[in-house]
């Protein structure tokens, strides 16, 4: 944990940083989890594996989930989790209608966290941090956010 709040400050100042190994992404998952308020709108974007889910899982982790454990929710398109601060878990990989049929505003205006993986699939006025990640080698990512 240490590590990640240590690189913190450099992602602040640059924009990105580069994570070693699953752990750090999902430490930082974790401490933005444990930062956030209720009401946050997180997009994900990066290709298949990048490590969107493995950031959302610290992001619950430090949003005090307690009914995980977190999985894609591919076929499902949204999972709701219970905490501290409830997770709205959103996967848009396989979505291809227009998102206003499907009523995802009012996870957007609530009390909860929302994430949203591919979420440059979407343009959506709400949401307030982009988190994208590349695969820059076997484990390594370099994470970007904005
Ligand atoms: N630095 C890293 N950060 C995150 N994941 C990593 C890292 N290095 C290796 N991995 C591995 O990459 C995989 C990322 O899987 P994950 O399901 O989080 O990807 P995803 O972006 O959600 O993919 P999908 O688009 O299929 O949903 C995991 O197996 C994880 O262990
Ligand atoms: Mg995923």
């Amino acid at each position: 944990m240490s590590d990640v709040i240590r690189l913190i400050p450099r992602l602040k100042q640059e924009g990105s940083i580069l994570l070693n190994d699953a752990q750090a992404t999902f430490l930082l998952g974790k401490q933005i989890g444990m930062s956030a308020v209720g009401g946050e709108v997180i997009g994900l974007i990066g290709p298949l594996g990048a490590g969107k889910t493995v950031f959302i899982q610290g992001l619950a982790e430090g949003l005090g989930i307690t009914n995980g454990p977190i999985v894609s929710p591919t076929f499902v398109i949204m999972n709701l989790y219970q905490g501290r601060i409830p997770l709205c878990h959103i996967d848009l990989y396989r979505f291809d209608t227009p998102l206003e049929t499907i009523g995802l505003d009012e996870y957007l205006h609530w009390h909860g966290v929302t994430a949203i993986e591919w979420a440059d699939k979407v343009v959506i006025k709400e949401m307030g941090m982009i988190v994208e990640i590349l695969d820059v080698g076997e484990n390594q990512r370099r994470i970007t956010i904005r």
